[in-house]
């Protein structure tokens, strides 16, 4: 099967432009051993490059191009599967794009195709290459800089907060997480997580599964309410049905929140996109109620589910939360970072905040923050030992 991979990165800093020629032609000598073709190519600050050829030997070069420190930032556009190759020419070719004019550029890129037929036809690779000549999506480059730029420090004062306390709390299966504006130097929120496992593993009736998932949630509401800060929101998890099936559960939710001694809109009722609504009229009912009452509601797991973008066609929450699985390498991922604009787009025009949960590494959430999300969650920032919020600091550099 002929597998077509492209990307696009940026030269590093320290690369003198007069070496792209030796690396091209030992880089073409692997790829002829490997059957691999494609074209390379270069404006000045950035590559693109399509390569063609068998399944492993196109993940063996690209593997190593990964390596490479004379590029960075590199983003995996596509990668597909076609008849025929676009550029057959053995090895890889470099094409400088600053040695054309900008009329006939993209002419002098397609006459380097082998292709049986014209490279003109509606085909992605192509649609992806025409978008680097003419320089289009540029906005969209966001340019990560290099991780060993930050620390992430716990500041030791902060041991004590309010905040601190919670994030050490773990009762009942319940711990509590924080969210929080990295730039501000701000935790925002936060969420308490319910271990679901030990609901599920409770061989209960569905209506008993939904009184504890309910009683759990309002004992999180219970828990952080003798130490959540006034101007502070806490996100619970409950099952989407479990308002529906309860048919007080609203106000037994409301009940709760009094008892802590809280005020209903600190506390956000995060439901998943995952959990099946079976019911969507009666659960559009009971979110009226939710509503009505001043509690908020979140969607969690945002994208992971089969719903989607339609889900907010029907319902609009207050936040999203989007999934671990759209943030993790959201840096190196072209279609990642097409679905997470899509949703900022739409979540904008829709008054939605977004939050990005998951975050691992300092990369997807310097991308995430480059994008215009401001709140982040993720244990890459807290701290292992301690459960301690984990601030990223500028490193100082003489
Ligand atoms: C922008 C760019 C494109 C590259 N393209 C290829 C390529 O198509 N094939 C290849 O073998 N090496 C390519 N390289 C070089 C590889 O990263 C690597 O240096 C080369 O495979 C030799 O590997 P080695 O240094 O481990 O011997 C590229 C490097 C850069 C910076």
């Amino acid at each position: 099967m002929l597998t077509t991979l492209i990307y696009r990165s940026h030269i590093s800093d320290d690369v003198p432009v007069k070496i792209l020629p030796d690396m091209v032609s030992r880089a073409s000598k692997l790829n002829e051993t490997q059957d691999v073709t494609g074209i390379l190519l270069f404006n000045g600050t950035h590559f693109f490059q399509i390569l063609e050829g068998p399944d492993e030997g196109v993940q063996y070069v690209y593997q190593r191009i990964c390596s490479d420190v004379r590029h960075h930032n590199i983003v995996e556009l596509m990668q597909d599967h076609a008849p025929y190759r676009r550029f057959g020419n053995a090895g890889m070719e470099l094409f400088d794009l600053r040695e054309h004019d900008k009329d006939s550029v993209l002419q002098a890129v397609l006459d380097k195709g082998t292709s049986l037929y014209q490279l003109t036809y509606d085909d992605r690779a192509l649609q992806f290459l025409r978008t680097f000549v003419e320089a289009r999506e540029k906005e969209n480059y966001f340019e990560v800089p290099p991780i060993e730029q930050w620390d992430f420090i716990v500041d030791e004062f902060e041991e004590y907060t309010p905040v601190n306390r919670l994030t050490k709390t773990s009762e009942h299966g319940i711990s509590f997480h924080p969210i929080l504006d990295p730039f501000a130097r701000k935790v925002t929120s936060i969420q308490a997580i319910i271990n679901t496992a030990s609901v599920e593993d409770i061989a209960l009736d569905p209506i008993e599964h939904h009184r504890l998932d309910l009683a759990l949630a309002i004992k999180a509401i219970r828990i952080a309410g003798n130490t959540l800060p006034e101007d502070m929101m806490l996100y619970v998890n409950i099952m989407p049905m479990t308002l529906v099936e309860i048919p007080d559960a609203v106000e037994q939710i409301v009940a709760g929140i009094a008892d802590a001694e809280l005020v209903t809109a600190q506390i956000s009722l995060a439901v998943s996109e995952m959990a099946l609504i079976s019911r969507p009229d009666a659960f559009v009912m009971a979110v009226t109620k939710l509503k009505a009452a001043g509690v908020s509601l979140a969607i969690d797991h945002f994208g992971a589910g089969t719903a989607g973008l339609s889900l907010l066609t029907r319902i609009q929450p207050d936040k999203i939360r989007i999934d671990a699985s759209i943030t993790r390498n959201v840096h190196n991922s072209g279609p990642k970072q097409a679905v997470v604009q899509a949703i900022l787009r739409c979540c904008s025009a829709l008054e939605i905040w977004v939050i990005a949960t998951g975050i691992e590494r300092a990369e997807e959430w310097m991308w995430l923050e480059a994008a215009g999300i401001i709140n982040f969650q993720g244990p890459l920032f807290t701290c292992d030992l301690t459960h301690n919020v984990a601030w990223p600091e500028l490193k100082f550099t003489a």
